[in-house]
């Protein structure tokens, strides 16, 4: 168990390598996914134990919709029952939910799905659980830029005002702290379109965990290693 000291404030984690975990086991893909989703459950309840504030999880990236209609029609599935199965259990921990993505293709039964939960769960004040749904970090760093043209075409800002703290209060992620680590599972070393804005001064650590596999001991060497670090943000000590 890492000590209280040093627990990130935000941890955002991308979440790979269930279909590697169902494939070694002679499984679909979605069951996979399904894995996957018990090892988010286990992580959210550790995560909030540890006294982590922000967890951001890579659910659904915008490039995952060209995968095969069957593992996207499942994932969505999953999204609408885990929702449903877990709003109570969300609440009573003190968990809020928030959506960061585009919401525009969702069907009626998942956009309703997000809507409901981001309802039910708004007063949570022990973890604020962030899943990224149809996310793209260059899409929204797009929309951003458009949006802050649009008012400066419009002469409600001027060039001069356009700082840091404006983008990155023009991007979905809005008022959520930067993450302070980010963790991805299964040996791949990217980030994937992930909060590419919001993770220029994150720690970054990889395991070879798959996703499913990923437990309280696996996020605790994680915060381990991150409490070990010396965060310097281009300075010296
Ligand atoms: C990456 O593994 C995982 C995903 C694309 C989906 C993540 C979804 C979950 C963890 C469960 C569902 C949770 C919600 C909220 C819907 P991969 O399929 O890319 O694995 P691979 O790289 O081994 O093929």
């Amino acid at each position: 168990m890492s000590t209280r000291a040093n627990i990130p404030q935000h941890v955002a984690i991308i979440m790979d390598g269930n279909g590697r975990w169902a494939k070694l086991r002679g499984k679909e893909r979605s069951e996979g996914h399904v894995a996957g989703m018990e090892a988010l459950r286990r992580t959210i309840q550790n995560a909030a134990e540890a006294g982590v504030k922000y967890l951001t999880v890579y659910a659904f990236s915008t490039e995952n919709w060209g995968r095969p209609k069957q593992e996207v029609e499942a994932l969505m599935a999953l999204i609408c029952r885990g929702v449903e199965l877990e709003a109570d259990n969300l609440r009573e921990a003190g968990v809020r939910v928030k959506v960061m993505g585009r919401r525009a293709n969702f069907s009626a039964e998942v956009a309703e799905a997000i809507r409901s939960i981001e309802e039910q769960t708004a007063a949570g004040e022990q973890l604020t659980l962030i899943l990224a749904l149809d996310y793209s970090s260059r899409s929204e760093i797009c929309d951003a830029v458009r949006n802050i043209a649009r008012r400066v075409q419009q002469g409600e800002l001027a060039v001069e005002q356009i700082d840091e703290h404006l983008i990155s209060e023009s991007l979905l992620s809005a008022g959520v702290p930067d993450p302070d680590l980010v963790i991805r599972t299964s040996g791949e070393y990217r980030l994937s379109n992930f909060l590419l804005w919001q993770a220029s001064y994150a720690e970054l650590y990889f395991t070879d965990v798959l996703w499913p596999d990923f437990d309280g001991e696996e996020l605790h060497r994680a915060l381990e290693a991150y409490a070990a670090r010396e965060r310097r943000y281009g300075l010296v000590k």
